[in-house]
């Protein structure tokens, strides 16, 4: 299986004048644990870390450091992560009919989940996996801030990555969003616009995104968890 790893954002809303991916947790950059999740997983064999030119000196430094020179590929990122994601369907080898995507600041991902993912992509168009939400999600007017709706919550999901998607249409799916000018926050996202199938697999209650010093700290207590 191909894994794209979208890892050229910064670290703005973390506030770091770096990409957060190369803050350390736990005694590693974070990106490595993400990286080391995929090299436990019997499935990925072919990994493209989307980035920024910058970083790539640092990439090169941590993906040599944890042995994995020879799966991992660095390709050239965009400003949003849909540019980033498309950049990465670009540099993905013309053999690839399937490939996971997966943000790099979800480091706590397993190599469980990425072969759960992978083995139901064998079967369907698209996934994501996800969890059910906790919260009662309300939808509120954003000038006057007061409430529309409540959805049922038991409808609710909260998308996590990995996402899977046959590279062809995912391609398309990019092609079209970039020419419509769609922004979307995640890829099953232009995959549904542009009406594909898209199903669930049980994602991981601790497969957090790491957006603020908050869920690093989090990131860190559970990584030491684990280590135990
Ligand atoms: O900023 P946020 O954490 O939501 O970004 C999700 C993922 O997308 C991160 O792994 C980040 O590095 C990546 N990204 C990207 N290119 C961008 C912005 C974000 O690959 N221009």
């Amino acid at each position: 299986m191909y894994l794209l790893i979208p890892a050229a954002g910064s670290g703005r809303r973390i506030g770091s004048d770096r990409n957060k991916l190369l803050l350390p947790v736990f005694g590693k950059p974070l990106i490595a644990w993400t990286l080391l999740a995929a090299k436990l997983s019997r499935s990925i064999r072919w990994i493209g870390v989307v980035g920024q030119p910058d970083d790539f000196p640092d990439f090169k430094d941590i993906i040599n450091g944890i042995g994995m020179s020879k799966m991992v590929h660095l390709i050239p990122g965009g400003d949003t992560r849909q540019a980033s994601v498309f950049c990465g369907l670009q540099g993905l080898p013309a053999v690839a009919e399937r490939v996971l995507i997966h943000d790099g600041a979800r480091c706590l991902v397993t190599p469980a989940l990425f072969d759960r993912c992978a083995e139901e992509l064998l079967t369907c168009p698209g996934l994501i996996a996800a969890v059910p939400v906790k919260d009662t999600i309300k939808i509120v007017q954003p000038t006057s801030q007061m409430i529309t709706g409540t959805p049922d919550r038991g409808n609710l999901w909260a998308a996590q990555t990995p996402q899977g998607f046959q590279v062809e249409a995912l391609t398309r799916c990019h092609q079209e969003g970039e020419d419509k000018g769609w922004q979307v926050t995640d890829d099953a996202m232009l995959f549904e616009q542009c009406g594909f199938p898209v199903k669930i697999v049980p994602g991981e209650e601790t497969n957090l995104k790491v957006t603020t010093i908050m869920d690093l700290a989090i990131a860190e207590f559970i990584l030491r968890q684990r280590a135990k």
